[in-house]
């Protein structure tokens, strides 16, 4: 038999649950290449980690192994079936917290195991590069990706599924990072994304102006350490002012949107595309989505996002790159292996025809 025959062989079809674990989520979803998105829940540890500030690796481990097996029967219930039902298992292997992603990989291993079925390991981030195929219209590659979540801002050249270059990575704090860091420093709750957009929408745009990080010079890289410093600076200065807190979030919502705004441009004339995809926490972002949309309009580019909702943490992002993979026959090992970093490109590719599509 050649390869080709192997993998098509070891196909699998049928639904596929997905388990994720890397964080501060526990998502939970089944996905089924020839029938979609079947269910998904999701449980989100935030309120537990917000009276510290941020995630406390050993307590995210510890919610996950509460919370994981509830989930996985709740989501099976919703659609409709039962674990022999399933046709494969996929489960978030990295990057992440080591504690937490071994609990998703120890369960989604051993219920593999015993269902007699295959299981995948999916990198995190291509979960969320691939969450905008779960929306009506899906993109096909190739496109240009830009990932912004708490860990990670890159922007990445995909040429189809498991085929990825990356063109642009974050130099210090990832995008997500800077948000949750600035405000911090402003006194605002954990996580700060969500809390120092919504302040923004009060703020006064124009009042203050911070620099659009290394968009002065070539390079499609990303910095946004030093924006945190220059709001440290203004906020002690004018913390006492009317309503500076709010102008102040909207000046840096503001100036991270326009640098990642101008980064997709280059990056999408980079790679000769003209189609974008957003993806991660930060895509969340109501100002940046409708930047994005409002310049693909006047520019002539397409722009796809996940559902707000599936740009955070999810199962169906994993849910759905695992079944994707296992429908080409990528299934590995029983062993159960987790990687807290794990290079994207040093993916193997899916071509579309093994997936099936
Ligand atoms: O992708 P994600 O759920 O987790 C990681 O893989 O890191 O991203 C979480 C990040 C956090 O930094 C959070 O503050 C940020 O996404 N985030 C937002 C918004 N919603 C979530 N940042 C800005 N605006 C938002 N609306
Ligand atoms: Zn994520």
């Amino acid at each position: 038999m050649s390869n080709a025959q192997i993998a098509k062989s070891l196909a699998v079809a049928g639904p596929v649950l997905g388990i994720e674990t890397s964080c501060d989520e526990t998502g939970v979803a089944v996905f089924d290449t020839a029938r979609g998105l079947l269910a998904h829940t999701l449980y989100s540890q935030i309120r537990m980690h917000a009276d510290y500030g941020g995630v406390v690796p050993e307590l995210a481990s510890r919610d996950h192994v509460r919370k994981l097996l509830p989930l996985i029967r709740e989501t099976l219930s919703r659609a409709g079936l039962a674990p022999r039902d399933l046709a494969g298992v996929a489960y978030t292997a990295g990057p992440g917290l080591i504690g937490a992603l071994l609990v998703g990989a120890a369960c989604a291993r051993s219920l593999a195991w015993a269902l007699e079925v295959p299981a995948i390991g999916v990198h995190h981030m291509e979960g969320h590069l691939l969450a905008p195929l779960l929306e009506a219209d899906p993109p096909q590659p190739p496109f240009v990706a830009l990932l912004v979540s708490g860990g990670h801002s890159m922007l990445v050249e995909v040429a189809g599924i498991g085929r990825y270059r990356l063109l642009g990575d974050t130099l210090d704090d990832a995008a997500g990072e800077a948000f949750d860091k600035t405000a911090k420093l402003m006194g605002l709750p954990y996580p700060g994304g969500p809390a120092l957009a919504k302040l923004a929408e009060s703020g006064t745009p124009g009042r203050f102006r911070f620099a659009r990080p290394m968009t002065d010079r070539p390079g499609l890289d990303l910095s946004f350490s030093g924006l945190k410093t220059q709001v440290l600076m203004t906020y002690q200065q004018h913390a006492a002012e009317a309503n500076a807190k709010a102008d102040i979030a909207r000046a840096f919502e503001e100036a991270i949107v326009e640098t990642l705004l101008i980064k997709c441009r280059r990056a999408l004339e980079a790679a000769g595309a003209a189609r974008l995809i957003i993806a991660g926490g930060v895509g969340a972002n109501r100002r940046l989505r409708a930047a994005l949309a409002e310049a693909a309009a006047k520019e002539g580019f397409r722009v796809h996002f996940p559902r707000l909702e599936f740009c955070t943490d999810n199962g169906a992002m994993i849910a759905l790159a695992g079944a994707l993979r296992l429908a080409a026959g990528q299934g590995d090992d029983n062993a159960i292996r987790v990687a807290p970093r794990w290079d994207l490109e040093t993916l193997p590719p899916v071509e579309a025809s093994d997936a099936g599509r």
